[in-house]
Protein backbone atom coordinates (compact mmCIF):
# COMPACT_ATOMS: atom_id res chain seq x y z
CA UNK A 1 0.00 0.00 0.00
CA UNK A 2 1.43 3.46 -0.81
CA UNK A 3 1.88 5.81 1.72
CA UNK A 4 3.01 9.73 2.06
CA UNK A 5 5.57 10.95 4.10
CA UNK A 6 6.67 14.81 4.54
CA UNK A 7 10.41 15.61 3.60
CA UNK A 8 12.10 19.06 4.29
CA UNK A 9 15.52 20.51 3.05
CA UNK A 10 16.17 22.23 6.06
CA UNK A 11 18.15 25.96 5.44
CA UNK A 12 21.78 24.74 5.83
CA UNK A 13 21.17 22.57 2.56
CA UNK A 14 19.01 25.04 0.76
CA UNK A 15 22.02 27.79 1.34
CA UNK A 16 24.02 25.07 -0.23
CA UNK A 17 22.67 24.96 -3.26
CA UNK A 18 22.00 21.13 -2.30
CA UNK A 19 18.58 20.98 -3.17
CA UNK A 20 19.17 19.16 -6.62
CA UNK A 21 21.29 16.64 -5.48
CA UNK A 22 18.91 16.00 -2.72
CA UNK A 23 16.15 16.00 -5.19
CA UNK A 24 18.12 13.73 -7.90
CA UNK A 25 18.35 11.40 -4.30
CA UNK A 26 14.85 10.98 -4.64
CA UNK A 27 14.24 10.29 -8.03
CA UNK A 28 16.63 7.64 -8.81
CA UNK A 29 14.55 5.88 -5.64
CA UNK A 30 11.20 4.62 -6.60
CA UNK A 31 9.36 7.67 -4.21
CA UNK A 32 7.04 9.96 -6.52
CA UNK A 33 7.60 13.83 -5.29
CA UNK A 34 3.77 14.67 -5.39
CA UNK A 35 4.15 17.97 -3.84
CA UNK A 36 6.75 20.74 -3.35
CA UNK A 37 7.18 23.86 -2.90
CA UNK A 38 9.85 26.59 -1.44
CA UNK A 39 9.51 28.96 1.83
CA UNK A 40 10.72 30.61 4.98
CA UNK A 41 9.33 29.37 7.77
CA UNK A 42 8.13 31.81 10.67
CA UNK A 43 9.11 31.48 14.12
CA UNK A 44 5.38 30.54 15.27
CA UNK A 45 4.94 28.17 12.08
CA UNK A 46 8.47 26.07 13.50
CA UNK A 47 7.15 26.52 16.55
CA UNK A 48 4.31 24.30 15.98
CA UNK A 49 5.90 22.17 13.44
CA UNK A 50 8.58 21.08 15.73
CA UNK A 51 6.37 21.63 19.27
CA UNK A 52 6.80 18.07 20.10
CA UNK A 53 10.67 19.00 21.02
CA UNK A 54 9.60 22.35 23.10
CA UNK A 55 11.12 20.89 26.53
CA UNK A 56 14.42 19.79 24.70
CA UNK A 57 17.08 21.71 25.31
CA UNK A 58 18.11 21.95 21.92
CA UNK A 59 14.77 23.72 20.90
CA UNK A 60 15.43 27.36 20.64
CA UNK A 61 18.53 26.50 18.93
CA UNK A 62 16.53 24.37 16.01
CA UNK A 63 14.23 27.35 15.74
CA UNK A 64 16.70 29.22 14.90
CA UNK A 65 18.15 27.41 12.16
CA UNK A 66 14.77 26.28 10.97
CA UNK A 67 13.50 29.74 10.47
CA UNK A 68 17.10 31.12 9.07
CA UNK A 69 16.52 30.86 5.34
CA UNK A 70 14.16 29.20 2.76
CA UNK A 71 13.87 25.06 2.70
CA UNK A 72 12.01 23.30 0.22
CA UNK A 73 8.94 20.88 1.41
CA UNK A 74 8.31 17.93 -0.56
CA UNK A 75 5.04 15.55 -0.14
CA UNK A 76 6.68 11.90 -1.19
CA UNK A 77 4.55 8.82 -1.93
CA UNK A 78 4.88 5.67 -2.41
CA UNK A 79 5.30 2.07 -0.95
CA UNK A 80 6.43 2.48 2.53
CA UNK A 81 7.53 5.77 1.69
CA UNK A 82 8.26 6.98 5.38
CA UNK A 83 10.50 4.35 6.59
CA UNK A 84 12.47 4.57 3.04
CA UNK A 85 12.99 8.36 3.19
CA UNK A 86 14.30 8.31 6.48
CA UNK A 87 16.79 5.56 5.91
CA UNK A 88 17.74 7.75 2.49
CA UNK A 89 17.99 10.38 5.06
CA UNK A 90 20.77 8.66 7.72
CA UNK A 91 21.00 9.35 11.55
CA UNK A 92 19.99 12.82 12.70
CA UNK A 93 23.78 13.26 13.86
CA UNK A 94 25.66 13.42 10.52
CA UNK A 95 28.71 11.87 11.98
CA UNK A 96 27.01 8.81 13.01
CA UNK A 97 25.08 8.60 9.70
CA UNK A 98 25.87 5.74 6.78
CA UNK A 99 28.30 6.73 4.49
CA UNK A 100 26.25 7.94 1.53
CA UNK A 101 23.48 8.98 2.75
CA UNK A 102 22.06 12.65 2.67
CA UNK A 103 22.25 13.69 5.90
CA UNK A 104 26.09 11.93 5.22
CA UNK A 105 26.62 13.63 2.51
CA UNK A 106 24.87 17.08 2.90
CA UNK A 107 24.61 17.49 6.69
CA UNK A 108 27.19 19.04 8.83
CA UNK A 109 26.18 18.82 12.86
CA UNK A 110 23.37 17.03 14.73
CA UNK A 111 21.09 20.50 14.74
CA UNK A 112 22.33 21.52 11.16
CA UNK A 113 21.72 17.88 9.20
CA UNK A 114 20.12 19.31 5.55
CA UNK A 115 16.87 17.18 5.35
CA UNK A 116 13.87 16.00 8.03
CA UNK A 117 11.81 13.06 7.58
CA UNK A 118 8.49 12.06 9.37
CA UNK A 119 8.68 9.17 11.73
CA UNK A 120 5.20 7.41 11.27
CA UNK A 121 1.97 7.11 9.44
CA UNK A 122 0.41 9.57 12.56
CA UNK A 123 2.89 12.48 12.29
CA UNK A 124 3.39 12.26 8.24
CA UNK A 125 -0.24 12.66 7.92
CA UNK A 126 -0.01 16.11 10.17
CA UNK A 127 3.45 17.50 8.41
CA UNK A 128 2.19 16.67 5.22
CA UNK A 129 -1.01 18.84 6.18
CA UNK A 130 1.07 21.58 7.98
CA UNK A 131 2.55 22.41 4.45
CA UNK A 132 -0.14 21.16 1.49
CA UNK A 133 -3.74 20.70 0.97
CA UNK A 134 -5.31 17.79 -0.38
CA UNK A 135 -5.78 19.77 -3.70
CA UNK A 136 -2.32 20.38 -3.96
CA UNK A 137 -2.44 16.53 -5.25
CA UNK A 138 -4.89 16.86 -8.15
CA UNK A 139 -2.36 16.32 -11.05
P1 LIG B 1 13.75 15.36 11.93
O1 LIG B 1 12.55 15.35 12.87
O2 LIG B 1 14.23 16.76 11.60
O3 LIG B 1 13.54 14.51 10.70
O4 LIG B 1 14.98 14.66 12.66
P2 LIG B 1 14.99 13.35 13.54
O5 LIG B 1 13.60 12.77 13.65
O6 LIG B 1 16.07 12.49 13.00
O7 LIG B 1 15.44 13.96 14.93
P3 LIG B 1 14.57 14.60 16.10
O8 LIG B 1 14.96 13.93 17.37
O9 LIG B 1 13.11 14.63 15.72
O10 LIG B 1 15.13 16.07 16.16
C1 LIG B 1 14.61 17.10 15.34
C2 LIG B 1 15.73 17.98 14.87
O11 LIG B 1 16.25 18.74 15.95
C3 LIG B 1 17.66 18.95 15.75
N1 LIG B 1 18.37 18.38 16.90
N2 LIG B 1 19.30 19.04 17.54
N3 LIG B 1 21.43 19.74 19.27
C4 LIG B 1 20.74 18.62 19.50
O12 LIG B 1 20.93 17.91 20.46
C5 LIG B 1 19.70 18.24 18.53
N4 LIG B 1 19.05 17.09 18.52
C6 LIG B 1 18.19 17.19 17.47
C7 LIG B 1 18.02 18.28 14.45
O13 LIG B 1 17.92 19.26 13.40
C8 LIG B 1 16.95 17.23 14.32
O14 LIG B 1 16.78 16.81 12.98
MG1 LIG C 1 11.90 13.90 14.17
Amino acid sequence: MKERTLALIKPDAYAARNCGKIITVIEESDLDIIGIRTLTLSSEQARSFYAVHKEKPFFEELISYMTSGPIFAMALEGEKAIEKWRNMMGATNPAKAEEGTIRNRFGTDLTHNATHGSDAPETAKVEVDFFFKDEDFNR
